[in-house]
This record gives structure tokens, sequence and C-alpha cells, in this order.
């Protein structure tokens, strides 16, 4: 069978109209502008209004990934939402999102893996793209996080954010897609991101619901060490995978949680900043939507194209990681950086 890669044809995002600021949530709970922005580089988040649910943001973001692909909803083989703040336990968004877009009768599944997600939804969609199995597939990260967060909790209520974002991968003949990934799960950290009391384990009652162990907890810190700790060497497996190294990449877009990690990591991978796609300051940690809003956001600023090579790496609950490394679409003209500078040092023209 002739190769086949995976390429994104449409992108989109969503994000709620509502900003709540800093200053906002200093009148909240007991924090500072000052204390988010330096400990986090957050200066504002997205928040869902009353009418608005997982769905509705996982729809309008596919929408536009679906618009921007020229391709109707009906002619999806596929669907994986990823997300872990969908509307029910049961049924899966997923289910509400295909029938919301009308892709009658199209498989739909949530992938849920926290902000780890997307990663974990693209290189799967990428397999069944790559088995020739499905030619049209719609990969989806979204998270309502603002009705799972304690807004009295200052360690986590300033912390993240609603938003969804969409890409259609298609299959193509062209080298493309994904040319590397690694995921990855250390399960005895479990209890670092946790809400205790949303599933199985702790049905809510009267008391876990009077404790509020139905919103999410976290052990910061922990998470921070695990973040610094596993970023460069999941992103090193990634590269080794496509057989690259961090010279052949365009742009690193991590995880959107936290500025100080995304910096620590930086100096592990020994990649100056100026090669990071940084949105954490608008949008929050807006969990497995953070990577693809950072996308969708990074092409329209012109920060990055469509045909550069992007090293995508993720952390979360789980705990887990991922990283893939992504071109987006076919080399048309790529600008190889080799000297670990934005600056383009040879220019090459690829014949499309
Ligand atoms: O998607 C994955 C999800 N999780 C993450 O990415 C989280 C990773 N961890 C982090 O981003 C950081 O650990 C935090 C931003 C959560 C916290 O930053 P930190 O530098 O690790 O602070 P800390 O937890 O060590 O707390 C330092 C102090 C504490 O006060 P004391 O005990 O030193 O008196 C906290 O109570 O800061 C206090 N603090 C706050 N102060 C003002 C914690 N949250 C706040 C707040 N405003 N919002």
């Amino acid at each position: 069978m002739e190769k086949r890669y995976g390429r994104i044809t449409g992108w989109g995002a969503y994000v709620p109209e509502k900003v709540l600021t800093n200053h906002d949530l200093e009148k909240m709970v007991d924090t500072s502008h000052d204390w988010i922005v330096q400990r986090t580089g957050i200066h504002q988040r997205h928040i869902a209004g009353p009418d608005e649910t997982n769905a509705t943001m996982s729809t309008e973001a596919a929408r536009r990934a679906l618009a921007k692909a020229n391709l109707d909803a009906t002619e999806l083989d596929l669907i994986i939402v990823a997300t872990t703040t969908g509307d029910y336990i049961t049924p899966a968004v997923s289910s509400q999102v295909q029938h919301m877009l009308g892709a009658t009768d199209v498989p739909a599944f949530v992938l849920a893996n926290g902000c780890t997600g997307f990663l974990y939804a693209l290189t799967t969609a990428q397999q069944f793209i790559s088995g020739g199995v499905y030619k049209n597939i719609l990969i989806i990260g979204s998270e309502l996080l603002s009705r799972y967060v304690d807004w009295t909790d200052r360690n986590t209520c300033v912390l993240f954010g609603d938003a969804a974002g969409a890409f259609v991968m298609q299959a193509s003949n062209e080298p493309c897609g994904v040319y590397g990934f690694d995921m990855g799960s250390d399960g005895s950290g479990s209890e670092n991101i946790i809400a205790p009391a949303m599933g199985s384990a702790e049905p809510v009652n009267a008391t876990t619901f009077a404790e509020g162990r139905q919103f999410i907890r976290m052990n910061g810190r922990e998470v921070f060490k695990f973040a610094t700790r596993i970023l460069g060497r999941t992103s090193q497996r990634s590269l080794d995978q496509a057989g690259m190294s961090f010279n052949d990449i365009d742009c690193i877009v991590p995880h959107q949680a936290n500025l100080r990690i995304i910096q620590a990591a930086a100096k592990v991978m020994d990649v100056p900043m100026e090669r990071f796609l940084v949105k954490v300051h608008k949008y929050a940690n807006t969990s497995a939507a953070s990577i693809p809003v950072a996308i969708c956001d990074g092409l329209e600023s012109g920060e990055i194209s469509l045909d550069d090579r992007l090293l995508l790496v993720s952390f979360g609950s789980g705990l887990t990681w991922a990283s893939a490394v992504l071109q987006m679409a076919p080399t048309r003209q790529r600008q190889v950086y080799t000297n670990g500078t934005k600056a383009p040092v040879v220019a090459e023209l690829v014949a499309a």
C-alpha cells in the first residue's frame, strides 16, 4: 500500500467571549495580578457563559476547522474529542458533537487524558490514517474547566480557562503529518492532579460535596517538578523517532500551563525561548485545548506556518506525557534554522 500521511487541512479554535482578568480574581480570592504573572505568566483566561457547554464549544471549533478544510461533516470517518470535562459522565460528549455537527452515523469517542489528551488523540488519528482505515478525521481538544475548579481555592482557580480547538486530519500522499511521537504514563503520581469525588471511587454525597471534593485538587509543586523532568525527555524521544534534532524544528508548541515550566524546559532542551510558541498569558491553562488553541492563534498571527516543523509537547494528569513532531501541510518553502536562533540561516526551496 502506498504510504499515507495525515495532513492537517483544517484548524479552528473557539474561546468564550467572557474574559476574567487577574485583577478580577483579586476580588474573589486572596491573590494578586503580580503573583499570578510572576509564578505562571497568566494575565487572563476566558470563561464559558451560562448557555455554553463543552459540546457547544467543541462544535464551534469543529465547524471552523471543517470550513477551513472545505469538508462537510457528513464526509468525516471518525470524531475524537479529547476532554475530561464533558457535559455528562454519560453520554460521551463526542456523540453530542457528532449530532450537533450533523455528521450522521459517524463514529465518535472521547479520549479522556487531561492535558495530554489532544496529543494522544492526534497520534491515534494518525494510526487510523497511516493504516489505511480512515481518510477524514476530526480531532478536538475541549475543556470547560471553570465548572470543575473551586473558585475559593487560590491554588487552582487562577490557573485554568475554558476553550476548544480542532484539527481536521486527511489522508495525503505527500510527506507531512506526525513524523514521530512519544507517549507515557506514571500512575504513581495520580493523586497530584485529582478530582477525588467525581467518579465511581468516591461518589458525590452531601459530605464530599460540602468538602468540595468534586473539584480539581492539585499538588502544584510536584506537578511542576514532574513537568520540568519529562518535557525534555519525551521531546528527545519524538525527535529520535522522526530522525531529527532540535535544530530541525521551527517552533516548539508546549502545553500552555505555566511560563516558568516552559522556560525550564527551554533550558533543558538548550533551545532559546524565541523558538517556543507561548500563549499562556491570553488563555491560561486550557488542558486538552491548550495546544490546538495555541497553534490556531500562532497561525493567525503568522508566528508559525503550515509547513513549519513543530514539536508539540505536553504533560498532565495521570500523570501522563506526550510529544509529537508535526508538519501540518507538505513542504512548500521551508526556513531551516541551524544556528539555534530565529534568524534563518539557510532557506531551501522544495518543490510542492
Ligand atoms: O496542566 C497541568 C496542570 N498543572 C500545572 O501545570 C501546575 C504546575 N505547577 C505550577 O504551575 C506551580 O506550582 C503553581 C503556579 C501552581 C504554584 O507556584 P509555586 O511557585 O510552585 O508556588 P507554591 O505552590 O510553592 O506556593 C508559594 C506560596 C504559598 O504560600 P506560602 O506557603 O509560601 O506562604 C502559597 O500558599 O504562594 C501561595 N499561593 C498564592 N499566593 C497568591 C498559592 N497560590 C497563590 C495565589 N496567589 N493564587
